[in-house]
C-alpha cells in the first residue's frame, strides 16, 4: 500500500479541485491510500477580501508570521511515501497557512519524505517557492517535484481579473477582452496527466532523489518575470518590516503608512515595472546565458519540457 498525504489550503476551493484532478488517477488505485488534511487557519481569512484588510496581509506574508491553524488530524509520527504540499502564493510568499503548517510541530510528518509542491495561483510564484524549497529543506524533506498553474489569460489581463475576484468575488470575463478569473478549466483538468504518471512510478518513491514529473510541462518560467519579481519582493520586505515596527494588522498607523505604501506601489507598477522590462528585453541577448541558467534553476527540479505530454495528456 503506498501512502500519500496531501496537504492543502484554498480559499475558493480552485486549488483543492486543482489537485483534486491530480489525484484522480491515483485515488483509483486500490493500492494507494491518500490521506487528505485541510489547512485551516483557526480564524478564517476572509473572501472576497476588503481592500485594506488584503494589503495589510502583506507584512506578515512575506516575512513568514502567520497565526495559528488548526490541529491536524493525522499522527505526525506516521510515515507516508509521499506528500503532496499543495499551496497558493500571497505576496509573493506561500500563504499564511501553509507557512503556519510548514512551522509547527506536525510538519515533522515531512523529514526524509519525497514532496512533490502545487501550486496555483496568478503567475508570480518564484520568491514563494524559494521561501518554501528553503523550509523543506530545514525540515529534511525530499523534494523531488513541482507543479504550476497559473491563471488563464496574458499578465496585463491577469493584472485586472486575479484582483477583481479577490476583492469583489467576481470570476466572470467581461468587456469581451477580459477572460475569467482564475486557472482555466482545461489546465485543472490537465492536471490528472501528473497523477497518471506518477501512478506508474509508485516503486521509486523511496529510492529517487529527482523528479518523477519531467516532461510534463509542469512548470515555465518567463525570463521577463524574474526582475520584476525579485524588485517587488525586496519591496515587501522593506515596507513589511516597517509596517511591522509600527503595529499589528488592523493598527491605525499602520493602514495610514500602508496608504502610502499602496501609492507608492501602484506608481512603482505604473512607471518603475514597464522601464524595467523594456531595459531587460534590451539586455537579455547580452545577459542570456546566465538567464538561461537562472530559468533552469527555477524550473527546477520538475523542468518545462514536455516530451512525455503525448503519452500522459488525454
Ligand atoms: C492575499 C493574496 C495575495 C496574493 N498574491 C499573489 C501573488 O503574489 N502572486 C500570485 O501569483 N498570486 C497571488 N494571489 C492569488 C492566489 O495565489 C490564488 O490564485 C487565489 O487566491 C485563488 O486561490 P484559491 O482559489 O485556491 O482560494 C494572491 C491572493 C491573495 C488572497
Amino acid at each position: 500500500m503506498t501512502r500519500i498525504l496531501v496537504l492543502y489550503y484554498s480559499q475558493t476551493g480552485q486549488l483543492t479541485r486543482a489537485v483534486q484532478s491530480m489525484m484522480a488517477p491515483l485515488a483509483a488505485r486500490p493500492d494507494v491510500e491518500i490521506v487528505w488534511q485541510n489547512l485551516e487557519p483557526v480564524e478564517a481569512f476572509p473572501f472576497p477580501w476588503g481592500l485594506m484588510r488584503f494589503f495589510d496581509t502583506f507584512p506578515e506574508c512575506v516575512h513568514l508570521d502567520p497565526p495559528p491553524i488548526k490541529p491536524v488530524a493525522f499522527d505526525p509520527e506516521a510515515r507516508f511515501d509521499l506528500v503532496i504540499l499543495a499551496y497558493q502564493v500571497w505576496f509573493l510568499s506561500p500563504s499564511l497557512p501553509i507557512i503556519a503548517f510548514l512551522k509547527s510541530e506536525a510538519a515533522r510528518v515531512i523529514k526524509n519524505t519525497p514532496v512533490i509542491t502545487f501550486i496555483a495561483c496568478r503567475n508570480m510564484w518564484l520568491s514563494a517557492q524559494e521561501k518554501i524549497k528553503g523550509l523543506l529543506s530545514g525540515l529534511g524533506a525530499r523534494h523531488i517535484d513541482n507543479v504550476v498553474l497559473t491563471d488563464q489569460g496574458p499578465p496585463w489581463a491577469t493584472f485586472i481579473t486575479t484582483p477583481r475576484w479577490l476583492l469583489t468575488g467576481k470570476k466572470n470575463g467581461f468587456w469581451g477582452i477580459f477572460p475569467p478569473a482564475g486557472v482555466s478549466e482545461a489546465d485543472i483538468a490537465g492536471a490528472s496527466r501528473f497523477g497518471r504518471a506518477l501512478a506508474d512510478r509508485l516503486d521509486l518513491l523511496h529510492s529517487t532523489t529527482g523528479p518523477l514529473l519531467s516532461g510534463l510541462g509542469a512548470v515555465r518560467v518567463f525570463p521577463g518575470y524574474i526582475a520584476g519579481e525579485k524588485i517587488a519582493h525586496r519591496s515587501f520586505m522593506i515596507w513589511g518590516r516597517l509596517l511591522r515596527a509600527i503595529g499589528r494588522p488592523g493598527n491605525l498607523l499602520r493602514r495610514m503608512v500602508l496608504i502610502l505604501y499602496i501609492a507608492f506601489l501602484v506608481t512603482m507598477i505604473l512607471t518603475v515595472m514597464p522601464v524595467s522590462i523594456l531595459v531587460r528585453a534590451l539586455l537579455r541577448p547580452l545577459l542570456k546565458r546566465r538567464l538561461d541558467a537562472e530559468v533552469a534553476r527555477l524550473e527546477a527540479p520538475s523542468g518545462s519540457s514536455t516530451e512525455r505530454l503525448a503519452e500522459y495528456s488525454v
